[in-house]
């Protein structure tokens, strides 16, 4: 059987593996990781955003409701050097590589909020 994906979260550098189709977020939550969020992963809150630095092809085509949300924060967020993608939503199916602040270990997160995105 083939080794699982790797998700590679800069400028941390915590890794995390993910099951064939399991979302960005949801694979990190399942590796203990508390990754920002307000909807919890419904796709509503954008919050979970993270530009894509490498193989953005390991991850699903996005959905229509993503694909909008993903063409309004594109003109929020201003220049990238990658796609962004909301981590909630795409699926990966390959090693990737991706930015995104405020992904740390959930024990340490006894702050109360505050996400930094
Ligand atoms: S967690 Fe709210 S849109 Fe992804």
């Amino acid at each position: 059987m083939a080794a699982q994906p790797t998700v590679t979260v800069r400028p941390s550098g915590i890794q995390f593996p993910a099951a064939p189709g399991q979302s960005i977020m949801a694979a990190g939550i399942a590796a203990g990781l508390r990754w920002p969020t307000v909807c919890g992963g419904q796709g509503d809150c954008r919050v979970c955003f993270a530009e894509v630095l490498e193989h953005a092809e390991h991850l699903s085509e996005p959905e229509p409701a993503e694909a909008q949300a993903i063409q309004e924060l594109a003109a929020t967020l201003g220049r990238r050097t990658g796609p962004v993608r909301l981590a909630c939503q795409a699926a990966v199916h390959g090693d990737v590589v991706v930015h995104k602040r405020g992904v740390r270990p959930a024990a340490r997160d006894n702050t109360g909020g505050g996400d930094r995105i």
